[in-house]
Formats: C-alpha cells, structure tokens, sequence
C-alpha cells in the first residue's frame, strides 16, 4: 500500500528496518474554491482548499499516525496513549489496531464529536473518560505515558509533527509553486508547527495564518485558558502543547495568528458544504472563516491562499441538526409537487 511513507521516506526519520504501519494516507485533494475567493473579494483561482478529511479516518491525524505508530513499533513499543478531543483517539486507535497494539485514550468527558467516539470504541480503544477539559486529559496521558511499554503519541511526539510536515510537500506538488498564504485552524499548534516545517524545508515561506475559537484563542491573548469554550469541540484547547512553535511559524513568516467566532466558524462551515460541496467538521472551517473575516475587514491577502480543512463533516453529525430543512412528510406512493 502507497502510504506517505513510502512516497517522502527521504524526507522522514525512517530507514529500511522501519517497519511500515499505513492505511494509506496522504495524498488528498487540493480542491479549488472559487466561491470562497469571490465571498473573500478574491479572484477566482486564488484559493484552494487542502481537504484533509479524505485521509483514512477522516482527519490529517493520519499523516502523524502513521508514522508515530511505526516508530513505536520500531521501538518495541506494546501500547500508544494519547489525550484527545477526538481525532487522534480515533486515528491512533486505528492504526495501533492494525500494528497489534493496545491503545488507551484520554478524552474529556461529554466533549468528543459521536463520530470520533465511535472509531474509537470499533477500533477496540481503551477509553478514559476524564472529567475536565483537554488539557487536563493530556497531563494524565503525559503520566501515564510513564508507563513501561507505551508511547505517546501526541503530538508533542516529533515524528507526528514529521509526519504531518508532508501535507505541505503535497501542496507545493499541486500547486506546483508556493502558495503566498496558508490558513488553518490552530488547537494544540501541532500542525500549524508542521506545515511551516514542511514548508521551510522545500524553500517555501507562505505566510501563515493561524485560527483560533474566540472562547480558546490563547495565542492570540497571549495567556493560557483555564476554561475553553466553543462548539468547535476539535480545537476546545487552553493549553497549547506547540505554543512557541506556533508563535515562531507566525513571525517568521509575517503571518498571524487571529480568532474566529461559533458564528463566524458555522457560517463558513455551512458556506463550504452548499457553495463548494465540502463537507468538513466545524473546526476545520476556522481556517475559511478567518479568510473571510479578514476579507470583511478589506484585509484578505492578494496571491494564492490554501485553506486547510483538518476533518471530515461526518465526524460530528450532531452539529448538523440546526441546519435541517422543514422536512415534508409524506405517504409513501402519491405524486410530489416539487
Ligand atoms: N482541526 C481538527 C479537526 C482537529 O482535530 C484538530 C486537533 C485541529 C484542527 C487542531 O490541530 O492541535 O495541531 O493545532 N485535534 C486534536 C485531537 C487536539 O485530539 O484530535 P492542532
């Protein structure tokens, strides 16, 4: 199987002896936006949306996983752990499942989308329900990663961030130049941490922007949050492992790292699934609720911008419900007046 090892093993920490564990992911669409750029005042072709939720269980989580979970096991690891607001419970569990290996999971209670849930408890997950938010799941996944035998895989984890460095490989192939900016949402700051990686080691410095939830936006008040708080369960983090990662990847590409309202977020989410038939999770919007909130502020950067959309919409069916049409109900056989 095609996975992204195999395709940028040059550019990963691996060797020969490393053995591969994937579901082969990588290699997603980078699809072009056309209605975004015109609600951004934007001409069209000038923004593309790197959609992530076409890996394997739905989300960039993957890109990591894989190789995490291969390094594990080159390690002569017998379990993973992770804290998680979802998605990488769900990807780790997938693939410690398909390298034989156990996998606890810490995930705050009441706060994990249904369809993140369920990958974890099919993946046969062991799974801690942690009374408290995600930060302090993942000081419990940092003690018990003392555990003999397991790693962690989080991504404070280098070889997560290594792994998630190839998207940034993958755009500038699709592409096939630079992109003058790049916009994602920003929960943990692993990924943001990531792309710059992948980026400054092909010779690409697009500017980054970052997006936060308005109600867990420390990078942008510069202070820890004790209490996050939005609909965005994904990036419901107060704590950012990547803080300083992610501050360097702001300045050193005269980028930003801004905030972006529940509103603002469920209006680009719902804009991208009627207008451009992506259908990503509410999190993954920040990244084009914050093109457009800059655009309304007539800031919107000229040039090529890519918009990373981090999951899948099925991963959170919930949020879906206060979108629903008036439904007719009908007998079943009689004619309908369209
Ligand atoms: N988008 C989605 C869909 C996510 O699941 C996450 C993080 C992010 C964005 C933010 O990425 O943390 O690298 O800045 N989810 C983690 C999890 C925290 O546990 O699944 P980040």
């Amino acid at each position: 199987m095609n996975g992204l090892i195999a395709r940028w093993h040059r550019r990963l920490p691996v060797t020969g002896r490393t053995p591969i564990i994937t579901l082969g992911e990588g290699n997603t669409p980078l699809v072009r936006a056309d209605r975004v750029a015109k609600a951004a005042g934007l001409p069209p072709g000038s923004v593309f949306l790197k959609v992530e939720g076409a890996n394997p269980t739905g989300s960039f989580k993957d890109r990591g996983m894989t190789l995490a979970i291969s390094k594990a096991v080159e390690a002569g690891a017998t379990g993973v752990l992770c804290a998680s607001t979802g998605n990488t419970s769900a990807s780790a569990a997938a693939y410690a499942a398909r390298a034989g290996l156990r996998c606890v999971v810490f995930l705050p209670k009441g706060k994990v989308a249904a369809g993140k849930l369920s990958q974890a408890v099919m993946h046969g997950a062991e799974i801690v329900e942690v009374a408290g938010n995600f930060d302090q799941a993942l000081v419990m996944a940092n003690e018990a990663a003392k555990t003999k035998g397991f790693a962690l895989v989080n991504s404070s984890n280098p070889f997560r961030i290594e792994g998630q460095k190839t998207a940034a490989f993958e755009i500038l192939e699709q592409l096939g130049r630079a992109p003058d900016n790049h916009f994602i949402p920003v929960g943990n700051a692993g990924n943001i941490t990531a792309y710059w990686k992948g980026y400054k080691e092909s010779g690409a410095a697009p500017r980054m922007f970052g997006w936060q939830a308005a109600g867990a936006a420390p990078l942008v008040s510069g202070k820890p949050v004790l209490n996050p708080t939005t609909l965005a369960t994904a990036i419901r983090i107060g704590s950012p492992v990547s803080w300083n990662s992610a501050i360097a990847a702001r300045d050193e590409s005269g980028g930003m790292i801004g905030k972006v309202t529940d509103a603002e977020i469920l209006s680009a989410y719902r804009f991208l699934a009627r207008s451009e038939g992506v259908f990503c999770e509410p999190s993954s919007a920040a990244s084009v609720a914050g093109l457009l909130k800059l655009a309304k502020a007539g800031k919107a950067p000229s040039g090529v911008s890519v918009c990373v959309l981090t999951g899948n919409g099925l991963k959170d069916p919930g949020i879906t419900a206060r979108f629903a049409p008036k439904i007719r109900r009908v007998k079943a056989g009689g004619r309908m007046k369209l």
